[in-house]
C-alpha cells in the first residue's frame, strides 16, 4: 500500500480535532451529474474533485491511476491524469454502475453520484438520482438542448430532485459568446415549463478551463455568479422543508433490551418531534405522547427530518417493524390500491397480475400490477399504450397490495412514497416506483365479518377442507387422475368439488386465451374460487396446466398452512406428445397453434410438490388410490 494520497487544507496538519469538528458539522449535498459522454462529464468531476483539493486514496486506486505519477501527500495532482483516469473509467465499463464520489469544500461534504448517460442505462439513472438533492444538467455549448437533455432533464424531475442546475459546458469553444448561452437557457426553460420543472439555474462554464467554477471568470464578464461550487455549497438542502410538514417515523426496529425499556428506531421522514408530543401509530390508529427521544449521545429535547433516532413512548401500544408513528392530528393516509409510476430495471418483463413483493420503507407487502395505462417514450415524452413493462420502461399502472401500507404520495414524501419491487423467486430488485395517489375504491370497500366461520362450514360436513392442486403439461392425466381421486373421496362420503381448466374455460374464464398474461389471470381466478370453496368447507380439486411457479406459490399462500397439496403430474413431454388425446400437439408442433406449453410457451416444474406421480410407471387408479391415502393420513379428510 502507498501511502494515502491527498491535498487538502493546511487545518489537517496543524490540528486535526479542530478539522474533524469543522467537517462533522458541515452538512452534506448528494448531486447526479448528467449528460452524454461528450458534454464533458468526467472533465467536470475531475473538475471538481481537483479544485476542492480532496482526493483519497482509495478514489485514486479505482481510478487505476499510478500514485507515483499523479503525486504524493502534499504534492499538486496533475488534472489532466485524473480526468483520463475518470474518463478511462467510465470507458471500460467499470463504472457502468452508478459511481459515488466524495469532495469536500471548506462549506460542505459532497457525494457526487455519476450515472452513465445512454437510454439503456435508465435504471441506473434512477437509482442515482433516487438519494440527489441536487442534478446538475451538462449541455455542450456547441450542441445545445439535445434529446438526452430532456431525457435526463425528465427523470430527475420524476424522481423529486427539487434543484436543477444546467451547466452549458465548453463555453470557451464558442468564444464565451453570451447569446449562444441565452438562446440555450431560453430553449431549456421553454422545455423544463412543458414539463413541469418550476425552476433551474444556469451557469455558462468550461469544466475544462475552469471557468465559473470556483471563481468568476474574466471570460464573462456579463455572467454575475454564481459559480458552481457557489452554488453548491450555499443551495438549500431540502431538510427545512421537511421538517415543517407533519410527524412522519417509519420504524426500522424495536428496541427491547430489557423489559423496562422499549424504544422505537428510524430515521425521521419528516416534522420534528419533542417529549409530550401526541402521535398515532400508523396502521393501528392508537395514540400515545412521545416520552423520550434516545440517541447514543444522551436524549434530546428536539429531533428534525434526516435524523436518525429512537422514540419511547407514554403508552404500551403495539408498534412494530414497518409501521410509522406520526403526529396525531395530521396521520398519512393507509390503502391497498393505487396509482403508480414504475420505472422497470429487470430484463425478466412485467407479468401482468403475478405477485411481487413490494418495500416501501420497513414495510413489506405483496403486490400485483395491472396493464399499464401507458408507458412514456422518455425521449420524446409521448404516452404509448403498452402491455407490460420492459427494461428501462417508465410506466403508469395500477397496482394491489394484500395489505394497506401506510403512504403519502411521493410528491409529497419521498420516503413515504417511494417503493421497489421484489421478484419473488429470484429475489432481484425488478422495478422501483412512485405511489401518485391511491384509489378511492380501496377506501370504500370494507371487509364484511360473517358469523359462519369456515370451521364451522367444515365441521358439519366432517372434513378437514384442501386444496389437491394437480398441474402438469397438457395430456399429463391431471383430470383422469383428478376425476379418480374425486370419486373415491366421494364414495368415501366427503364434499368436494373438481375444477377442471377445459371446462372453466368454458365459463368462468371463457374471456382468457393462452398468452402468459391470461394464464396468470386463469390460475389467479382459480385459485380465489378453489379459497372460497375452501372456505365453504369443500375439499377442492384443480386439474390446470397452471405453468408458472409464481402463481402456484401464489394460491398455497393464499391457503392456511397444509391446506394446499401440490401434485405434480409428471409425465415427459414425448409421452404426452405421443399420446395426443385431443390433437393439440400435432396442431402446435405444425404452427397452426400457437402458445402451446411445452412446444412454445414454457412450463415449469414444481421444485418440491407434496407428491409426485410418475404416469409411465403408476397407473391412474394407482395413483389416485395414492392421493386419497396422502389426504387421509394427514388428517384432511
Ligand atoms: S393454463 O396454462 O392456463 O393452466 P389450462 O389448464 O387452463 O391452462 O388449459 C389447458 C387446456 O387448454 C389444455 O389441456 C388444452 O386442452 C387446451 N389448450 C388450448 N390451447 C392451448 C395452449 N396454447 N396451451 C396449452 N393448452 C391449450
Amino acid at each position: 500500500m502507498s501511502d494515502p494520497v491527498y491535498v487538502t487544507d493546511a487545518l489537517i496538519a496543524e490540528d486535526i480535532d479542530a478539522y474533524l469538528a469543522t467537517h462533522q458539522h458541515k452538512d452534506m449535498l448528494r448531486f447526479i451529474t448528467c449528460g452524454s459522454v461528450d458534454d464533458g462529464k468526467s472533465t467536470l468531476i475531475g473538475r471538481l474533485l481537483y479544485d476542492s483539493k480532496m482526493i483519497f486514496e482509495d478514489q485514486l486506486a479505482a481510478l487505476e491511476t499510478d500514485s507515483k505519477k499523479v503525486g504524493t501527500q502534499g504534492q499538486e495532482i496533475d488534472f489532466a491524469l485524473l480526468v483520463d483516469g475518470l474518463a478511462a473509467e467510465r470507458e471500460q465499463g467499470i463504472t457502468i454502475d452508478v459511481a459515488y464520489r466524495f469532495f469536500n469544500t471548506e462549506k460542505r461534504k459532497f457525494i457526487v453520484a455519476d450515472c452513465p448517460g445512454h437510454e439503456q442505462y435508465t435504471r441506473n439513472m434512477v437509482t442515482g438520482a433516487s438519494t440527489a438533492d441536487l442534478a446538475v444538467i451538462l449541455i455542450d455549448a456547441r450542441k445545445g438542448v439535445l434529446v438526452q437533455t430532456r431525457r435526463h432533464s425528465y427523470l430527475c424531475h420524476l424522481i423529486g430532485i427539487r434543484h436543477l442546475v444546467l451547466a452549458v459546458n465548453k463555453m470557451d469553444l464558442v468564444d464565451y459568446d453570451q447569446a449562444t448561452f441565452d438562446a440555450i437557457v431560453a430553449d431549456y426553460a421553454a422545455f423544463a415549463q412543458s414539463i413541469g420543472i418550476e425552476s433551474f439555474t444556469a451557469l455558462p462554464i468550461s469544466g475544462f478551463k475552469g471557468d465559473n467554477i470556483t471563481a468568476l471568470s474574466a471570460n464573462t464578464p456579463w455572467f454575475t455568479g454564481p459559480t458552481l461550487v457557489e452554488h453548491l455549497e450555499t443551495v438549500e438542502v431540502d431538510t427545512a422543508a421537511d421538517q415543517a410538514l407533519p410527524l412522519r417515523l417509519p420504524v426500522q426496529w424495536v428496541n427491547r433490551p430489557n423489559l423496562d425499556f422499549r424504544g422505537f428506531s428510524g430515521l425521521i421522514a419528516s416534522g420534528t418531534v419533542r417529549p409530550g408530543d401526541a402521535v398515532r401509530v400508523l396502521p393501528s390508529g392508537k395514540t400515545s405522547t412521545v416520552e423520550r427521544i434516545v440517541t447514543l449521545d444522551g436524549d434530546l429535547e428536539m429531533a428534525v427530518a434526516g435524523q436518525s433516532v429512537t422514540l419511547t413512548l407514554a403508552d404500551e401500544i403495539d408498534c412494530s417493524r414497518g409501521d410509522v408513528i406520526a403526529a396525531a392530528d395530521a396521520p398519512p393516509q393507509a390503502a391497498d390500491q393505487f396509482e403508480a409510476t414504475v420505472v422497470w430495471m429487470d430484463d425478466d418483463p412485467l407479468h401482468v397480475g403475478r405477485g411481487y413483493w413490494l418495500k416501501l420503507g420497513a414495510q413489506t407487502v405483496s403486490v400485483t400490477l395491472q396493464q399499464p395505462k401507458y408507458t412514456v417514450n422518455v425521449n420524446t415524452l409521448d404516452r404509448l399504450a403498452a402491455k407490460t413493462l420492459d427494461l428501462n420502461a417508465i410506466g403508469v399502472t395500477e397496482l394491489a397490495t394484500d395489505r394497506p401500507l401506510v403512504f403519502e404520495p411521493y410528491a409529497q414524501n419521498r420516503s413515504l412514497g417511494g417503493f421497489i419491487l421484489i421478484d419473488k423467486l429470484t429475489n432481484r430488485t425488478v422495478a422501483a416506483g412512485m405511489l401518485n395517489f391511491s384509489l378511492r375504491r380501496a377506501q370504500n370497500v370494507h371487509w364484511q365479518a360473517l358469523d359462519i366461520s369456515r370451521e364451522a362450514h367444515a365441521s358439519l360436513k366432517h372434513q378437514q377442507p384442501a386444496v389437491l392442486w394437480f398441474t402438469g403439461l397438457s395430456g399429463s392425466g391431471k383430470s383422469t387422475i383428478a376425476n379418480l381421486v374425486e370419486k373415491k373421496l366421494h364414495a368415501l362420503g366427503k364434499h368436494t368439488f373438481l375444477l377442471d381448466g377445459d371446462n372453466v374455460r368454458h365459463g368462468l374464464n371463457k374471456d382468457l386465451g393462452f398468452t402468459e398474461a391470461d394464464r396468470i389471470e386463469n390460475i389467479r381466478r382459480v385459485g380465489e374460487v378453489a379459497k372460497l370453496m375452501a372456505d365453504a368447507g369443500l375439499i377442492v380439486l384443480t386439474a390446470f396446466i397452471s405453468p408458472f411457479t409464481a402463481e402456484r406459490d401464489m394460491v398455497r399462500a393464499m391457503l392456511p398452512e397444509g391446506e394446499f397439496i401440490e401434485v405434480f403430474v409428471d409425465t415427459p413431454l414425448e409421452v404426452a406428445e405421443s399420446r395426443d388425446v385431443k390433437g393439440l400437439y400435432k396442431k402446435a408442433r405444425s404452427g397452426e397453434l400457437k402458445n402451446f406449453t411445452g412446444i412454445d410457451s414454457p412450463y415449469e416444474p414444481p421444485l418440491d410438490p407434496e407428491l409426485r406421480v410418475d404416469t409411465t410407471s403408476e397407473s391412474p387408479e394407482d395413483a389416485a388410490e395414492r392421493i386419497v391415502a396422502h389426504l387421509l393420513a394427514r388428517g384432511a379428510a
